[in-house]
C-alpha cells in the first residue's frame, strides 16, 4: 500500500518519526516529490496515531465495574458477646438452635446460648456435619412444620452456618424439591430469618448470602440476598478451642478467599486492594501465631484471624474487580469426591493455579508479591516465582498439604475430577473465564 522512505522504517511512533522527516527530507529534493512525500507522510502519521490509539484501548488497564453494596447482617464482635442473642431474636420467635456434632457442649458455647435465650420459646437440632449434606438438613424441617419455627440460630462454623441458610429457605420453597435451589439455581423467594453464633472463623459464611451443600456426591453453591444472616455473634474466645487442623483451614480458607477476588488482574480499586492486602498480611502475620504453643492463646492474635475472615467473605473486597474462584470449584469437587477438608483442597489446588495462569495475573502477581511480601528483586519475572514460592511457603508453615500426593492422590484420580467438572459445567473457569477442561487438567498434573 504505502512504503516508508528509506531510513524511517524503523519508526513507528509519531514523535520520533516528525524528526527523522525533518532531517532526511528537507534538502535535495524536487518540489513535487515534496508535495507527494508530504501525503504520504501525512498518511503516515495518521496511521501510526491510530496504531498508538488501538494499542492503548487494547493494553490499558480496565477500570472498575459498576457495583452495588448491600450487607444487611448486623456484627457483634468481641468477648461476651453471645448474650446479646436475647435482644436480637424477637421476643415471641419460636427459635430452634442448630449445631454440628457437639463441639458446642464441651466448651462452653451451649451453656452461654441457652442463658441467652432463657427467654425465649425454643427447641434444638444436632448433628450437622462438616460438608453438610441435603438428607441432614432436610431432617431439621420435619422440626420446624412440626414446632412452627419461625426464627433459626446456626451455632458453629461454615457448614452449620450454611446448613442454616438453606434449612431457611428449603423450608418455605414453594416447588417439589429444595435442592433446585443448588442445581437448578432456581431462585430463593423466601427464607426463615436466622441469626449465627460462629464458632470458627474461615468461611465467611457469617455475614455473606452463599450457601454449599452436599448430595450424592455433589457439593453444590447458591446464594440470595434472603440468606444474610440477620446478625452474627463473633466471639473470638470461642476459637480457642479449635484444633490446630481447624485453625489452619481457616486461615488457608480465609486467605484463598482473599487472593481468589484480588489476584487477577488490575483494575485500579485503589481500596479493595489494599483492603485485600491488610487480610493477606494480618493472616500471613497472625496465622502461624495461633498454631505456635507461646501465642496460640493469645485472644488478640485470634481476633484478628477472626475478623480477617469476615472481611475476607463478605463482599466488600469482592466490589467492582475480576473474581477467579476456579481453586474453589475444583476444591470442591475434591472435597466431593474424596472428603478432603475445603481448605486443604485449596491449599493444594492453588499453587498449580498460579504457576499456570502467571501470565494473566502477571500484573497483580508483580503488586502482590511486592505489597504482601516485601520482595524487591528487580527481574519481574523472578520477582513472580518468589511470590508464588513465598505463597507455597506460607501454606506449609500453616501445616497444610501442597500437593496431591500429600493427601495419597495420583494421576489416575484427576479425571474422576474432571468428569465432576463437567458435570457441573465448570468448564470455564477464572477471572478471564478460559480455564476450561483442559487446563483444569493441567492445574491438577502440576499439583500432582
Ligand atoms: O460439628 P462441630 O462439633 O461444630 O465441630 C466442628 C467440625 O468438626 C469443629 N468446630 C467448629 N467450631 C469449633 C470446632 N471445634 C472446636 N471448637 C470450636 N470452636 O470444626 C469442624 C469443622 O467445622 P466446619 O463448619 O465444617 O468448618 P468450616 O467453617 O471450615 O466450614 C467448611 C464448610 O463451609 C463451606 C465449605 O465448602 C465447607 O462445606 N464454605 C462455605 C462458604 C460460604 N458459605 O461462603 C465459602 C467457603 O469457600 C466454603 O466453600
Ligand atoms: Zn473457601
Amino acid at each position: 500500500m504505502f512504503s516508508l522512505p528509506e531510513g524511517h522504517r524503523a519508526c513507528l511512533l509519531p514523535h520520533l518519526y516528525k524528526v527523522a522527516v525533518v532531517k532526511k527530507a528537507q534538502p535535495q529534493v524536487h518540489d513535487t516529490v515534496l508535495e507527494g512525500n508530504g501525503k504520504l507522510i501525512l498518511q503516515i502519521i495518521l496511521l501510526c496515531v491510530i496504531f498508538q490509539f488501538l494499542l492503548k484501548i487494547l493494553t490499558a488497564e480496565k477500570p472498575m465495574m459498576n457495583f452495588t453494596f448491600y450487607n444487611p447482617t448486623r456484627i457483634h464482635f468481641g468477648e461476651g458477646q453471645i448474650a446479646k442473642i436475647s435482644k436480637e431474636i424477637p421476643k415471641d420467635a419460636k427459635v430452634l438452635m442448630i449445631y454440628g456434632g457437639g463441639s458446642i457442649k464441651s466448651n462452653g458455647i451451649y451453656e452461654q446460648v441457652k442463658e441467652a435465650l432463657s427467654h425465649h420459646e425454643w427447641s434444638e437440632f444436632s448433628g450437622i456435619e462438616p460438608n453438610p449434606k441435603y438428607n441432614t438438613a432436610m431432617q431439621a424441617i420435619e422440626i420446624i412444620k412440626e414446632k412452627n419455627i419461625d426464627y433459626l440460630l446456626a451455632v458453629g462454623g461454615g457448614s452449620v452456618i450454611d446448613a442454616v441458610k438453606f434449612i431457611a429457605a428449603a423450608a418455605l420453597f414453594k416447588g417439589d424439591d429444595p435442592w433446585d435451589m443448588l442445581a437448578k439455581q432456581t431462585k430463593v423467594e423466601q427464607a426463615i430469618d436466622f441469626g449465627v453464633v460462629l464458632t470458627l472463623p474461615a468461611t465467611g459464611s457469617e455475614s455473606n448470602s452463599g450457601s454449599v451443600m452436599t448430595r450424592d456426591g455433589n457439593k453444590l453453591f447458591f446464594g440470595s440476598p434472603l440468606v444474610y444472616p440477620t446478625f452474627a455473634i463473633l466471639d473470638p474466645s470461642v476459637t480457642l478451642s479449635l484444633s490446630d487442623r481447624q485453625i489452619s483451614n481457616g486461615v488457608i480458607d480465609a486467605f484463598v478467599h482473599t487472593v481468589e477476588q484480588y489476584l487477577t488482574y488490575p483494575v485500579n480499586a485503589k481500596i479493595q486492594d489494599r483492603f485485600a492486602e491488610g487480610i493477606l498480611q494480618t493472616l500471613v502475620e497472625d496465622g502461624p501465631l495461633a498454631l505456635d504453643d507461646d501465642t496460640k492463646d493469645n485472644i488478640e492474635v485470634r481476633a484478628n484471624l477472626m475478623w480477617s475472615a469476615t472481611m475476607a467473605l463478605n463482599g466488600l473486597i469482592g466490589l467492582g474487580v475480576p473474581q477467579d474462584w476456579a481453586t474453589h470449584m475444583i476444591g470442591h469437587e475434591l472435597t466431593a469426591l474424596h472428603g478432603i477438608d475445603h481448605a486443604r483442597t485449596l491449599s493444594i489446588v492453588y499453587p498449580a493455579v498460579l504457576k499456570m495462569c502467571k501470565t494473566a495475573k502477571r500484573e497483580k502477581l508483580i503488586q502482590y508479591g511486592k505489597r504482601v511480601w516485601n520482595l524487591t528483586n528487580q527481574d519481574e519475572q523472578e520477582l513472580i516465582n518468589q511470590a508464588i514460592a513465598k505463597t507455597e511457603e506460607y501454606f506449609r508453615t500453616m501445616q497444610v498439604p501442597t500437593r496431591l500426593s500429600d493427601v495419597d492422590l495420583t494421576n489416575s484420580d484427576i479425571d474422576p475430577v474432571l468428569s465432576k467438572l463437567k458435570q457441573h459445567r465448570m468448564v470455564m473457569l477464572g477471572e478471564h473465564q478460559d480455564i476450561d477442561l483442559d487446563k483444569s487438567r493441567e492445574i491438577l498434573t502440576m499439583a500432582l
